[in-house]
């Protein structure tokens, strides 16, 4: 049997548990270290310095401190966590201080990331018909702390003039639309994540293509 890549998980909330069930029944993957299992929790050292690969979903509040800290260690990462773009300069400097390779995305969602392509085609298109306007809707779970979504932020930036309202309530794991919108008609893109299966999966596709590399990649690189 061929050496599974080894995950150390950072976060074990909905998507830590949701990656761990992928890994559980995988070939390619097996979790050897879980940190922050709950809030009390720190980072498990030991394991993640066991480990190929840690995949961070947890929260701002905390996941610079856990980047520089399994940097250190020499260990490439996977982050999903939302809401630390402004660090991203941050970052870069200290993967490339520590020579690892990061992959980040507010989205790991293959189908987002299609998404975005779709996105990036019609804002183009649009670019040339001002009489268009356009606007965004997201509606995310009630436990979802950051408003609007990493998601929504990153779709804001590849159009001019877009916004996003965002609603809080419910169970739905992440729906991502935008509208534009004329006095003769209007063309709606949307995208409806089914469950946070697809995060996972995404995650560990970012994981595989991370092993050997250094520096830091977008997840939607790997689209181009
Ligand atoms: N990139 C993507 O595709 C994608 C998809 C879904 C979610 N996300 C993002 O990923 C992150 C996690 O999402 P989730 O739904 O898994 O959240 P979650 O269910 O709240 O899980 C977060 C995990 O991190 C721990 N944690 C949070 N804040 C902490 C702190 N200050 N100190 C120590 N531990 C802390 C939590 O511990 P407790 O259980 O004790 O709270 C839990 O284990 C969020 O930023 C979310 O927006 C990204």
């Amino acid at each position: 049997m061929k050496n599974k890549i080894k995950i150390a998980l950072i976060g074990y909330g909905k998507m830590g548990k949701e990656i761990d069930a992928l890994c559980k029944t995988s070939e390619v993957f097996d979790v050897v270290s879980v940190s922050y299992k709950n809030k009390e929790d720190g980072l498990d050292l030991k394991g993640i310095a066991k480990a190929d690969i840690a995949v961070d979903f947890t929260s701002k509040d905390i996941v610079l401190k856990n980047i520089e800290e399994i940097a250190k260690l020499g260990k490439n990462l996977v982050v999903g966590t939302t809401g630390w773009n402004e660090d991203l300069e941050k970052v870069k400097k200290i993967v490339e201080k520590n020579k690892i390779g990061l992959v980040y995305s507010p989205n790991f969602s293959v189908g987002v990331n299609i998404f975005f392509k779709m996105i990036d085609f019609s804002a183009k298109l649009f670019e040339k018909f001002p009489n268009y306007d356009v606007y965004g809707l997201e509606v995310h779970h009630k436990a979802k702390l950051d408003s609007p979504s990493g998601t929504a932020l990153k779709i804001a930036g590849k159009v001019k003039g877009l916004n996003f309202t965002s609603i809080r309530s419910g169970r739905n794991p992440g729906f991502h639309e935008v509208v534009f919108d004329s006095v003769a008609d209007g063309i709606t893109l949307s995208h409806q994540a089914y469950s946070r299966v697809g995060f996972a999966k995404g995650a560990l596709i970012a994981a595989e293509f991370i092993k050997n590399k250094k520096g830091v990649y977008s997840f939607e690189e790997l689209f181009k």
